[in-house]
C-alpha cells in the first residue's frame, strides 16, 4: 500500500525520520508531505505514534489527466466498491492547482459523480454525500496534470491530540511543537524548560516524548475505524505495543509563565496528558527564573504582538537575550517567533535559523548556544 503523510512546512525530514523508525519503506520527501509504503498495521501505527504527521492518506490511484472528462473517465475506472458501499456516506475534498480547471471546486464534483455513477451502474443505488461526518473522506489532489486520489485514514487532523482544553491566546500547533523538539535534537537526556509556556504545548509534547506516550493515546477516533476493513484486534495490538513502552520521564521537564491564567491552563493540559507527576510548573517572570542544573534545553515561544506595544516587545526580547546570556551558560535555547526583527533584539547571534509555519503564520526558529564570556574566550579555552 502507498501512503502520503502530510505535515507542516519545514518538518518533512523529521517526519521522514519518524516514519522510518515506525517501519515505513520507500520514503520520498515532498512539499509538506512524505510518501511511504507499508501495510495496514503500519497505517494504524503511524496514525497512533507519529508526532509530526497532520494526517495519513492512503493512495487509491495516481494518473495524468488532460481535461475534466478525462478525470471523470479515470476516476470512474477505480474499483470504488473495495472502499465503500451504497450505505457508506462519503465526501470529496480537493486541492487543485491546475490550468485545466477555472473553478477549483469543479474537479471534486467530477470525482463525486464518478463515484455515484459507479454504484448506480453496479448496484442501482448510490452512497450519499455527508460533508460534516463522512464514513469515507476522499482526497483529490491535482497539480498541473498530475492527479492523486486518496482516502484520509486520520479524519480529524492528528495535531488534535485530545489533551487540550480551553481557548488559549496564540497557542502553538501541537505538531509544530513536537517538530521543534525533534529539530532541536533534544533526546530527553538533559533537562528541558519552557519559560513562556502559555497553554503548555511545548512542555506537554516534550513530556509525551520523554515518557514515550503515543500522541494518539487521548484521541477517541481515527477515520480508519469507520472503514469496511477496520481490524479492531490489529489496532488494539498496535496500541498495546506502543502503550507498553510508556515510562517515567528520565529527566526534569519544567514550565513557567508570567501569567497565572496561563499556568492554570497549562496545568490542566499537562494533567489531561497524564503528565501531572512528570512536569513541574510555576508562575514566574523569565527574568527571575534560574536554572536548576548546569546544562539543558530552553524551548520557548515568546509573545510577538497581541496586547504588547512595539516598545514593550523590544524590551521583552532584549530581556530574553540578557537573561539567557547571564543565567543560562551551558544551555541551548530554541526560540520560535514570527517577529523576525524581534529576534535581532535578543542581541545574541543564532547558531542556526529555520523558517517554519504556525498555521499560515511564517515563523523563524532560532537556535542559540549559550556560553560564559565571549566566543573568542570560549575558542581560547577550548583550544588550550
Ligand atoms: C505566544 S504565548 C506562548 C504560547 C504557548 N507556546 C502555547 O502553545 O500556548 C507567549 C507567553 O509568554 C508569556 N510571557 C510574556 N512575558 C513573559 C515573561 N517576562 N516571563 C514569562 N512569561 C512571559 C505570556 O504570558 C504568554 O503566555
Amino acid at each position: 500500500m502507498k501512503f502520503i503523510a502530510k505535515t507542516l512546512y519545514g518538518l518533512e525530514n523529521v517526519l521522514a525520520g519518524e516514519l522510518k523508525m515506525l517501519g515505513a519503506a520507500g520514503l520520498k520527501i515532498a512539499n509538506r508531505a512524505v510518501l511511504f509504503e507499508g501495510n495496514r498495521e503500519l497505517m494504524y501505527r503511524v496514525n497512533y505514534c507519529a508526532r509530526t504527521a497532520l494526517s495519513v492518506l492512503k493512495l487509491v490511484d495516481g494518473f495524468m489527466i488532460s481535461s475534466g472528462e478525462d478525470l471523470y473517465r479515470k476516476s470512474s475506472a477505480i474499483n470504488w466498491s473495495s472502499f465503500l458501499d451504497p450505505d457508506t456516506t462519503f465526501s470529496v475534498v480537493s486541492v487543485v492547482n491546475s490550468k485545466l480547471f477555472t473553478h477549483t471546486a469543479y474537479p471534486g464534483l467530477v470525482v463525486k459523480d464518478a463515484i455515484a455513477d459507479h454504484f448506480r451502474k453496479f448496484t442501482g443505488r448510490r452512497p450519499s454525500v455527508n460533508t460534516s461526518d463522512p464514513g469515507i473522506l476522499i482526497n483529490l489532489h491535482i497539480s498541473g496534470q498530475y492527479t492523486d486520489i486518496s482516502i484520509d485514514s486520520s479524519g480529524v487532523p492528528l495535531y488534535k491530540r485530545g489533551y487540550r482544553q480551553g481557548n488559549p491566546e496564540a497557542p502553538l500547533n501541537e505538531v509544530l511543537a513536537a517538530g521543534i523538539l525533534l529539530l532541536s535534537g533534544w533526546d530527553a537526556s538533559v533537562a528541558l524548560t519552557d519559560p513562556m509556556c502559555g497553554s503548555g504545548t511545548i512542555p506537554v509534547e516534550a513530556g509525551m516524548m520523554a515518557c514515550r506516550i503515543p500522541p494518539g493515546k487521548f484521541r477517541k477516533e481515527f477515520a480508519f475505524m469507520k472503514w469496511n476493513d477496520f481490524d479492531a484486534s490489529l489496532f488494539r495490538k498496535v496500541k498495546d505495543v506502543s502503550d507498553g513502552m510508556i515510562r517515567k520521564p528520565p529527566v526534569r521537564i519544567s514550565a513557567s509563565d508570567i501569567s497565572e491564567k496561563a499556568v492554570k491552563q497549562s496545568f490542566i493540559n499537562i494533567a489531561n496528558a497524564g503528565l501531572a507527576d512528570s512536569i513541574s510548573i510555576e508562575v514566574s517572570d523569565f527574568r527571575d527564573l534560574r536554572p536548576a542544573g548546569k546544562e539543558g534545553f530552553l524551548v520557548m515561544n515568546p509573545p510577538y504582538g497581541g496586547r504588547l506595544k512595539p516598545g514593550d516587545l523590544k524590551e521583552l526580547y532584549s530581556m530574553i537575550g540578557t537573561t539567557l546570556k547571564h543565567s543560562y551558560p551551558g544551555f541551548r535555547a530554541w526560540i520560535i517567533t514570527p517577529g523576525r526583527e524581534l529576534l535581532a533584539d535578543i542581541g545574541l547571534k543564532p547558531r542556526s535559523k529555520q523558517v517554519l509555519f504556525n498555521g499560515s503564520l511564517e515563523c523563524i526558529l532560532a537556535e542559540f548556544e549559550l556560553y560564559a564570556g565571549t566566543m573568542k574566550h570560549r575558542r581560547a579555552v577550548k583550544s588550550s
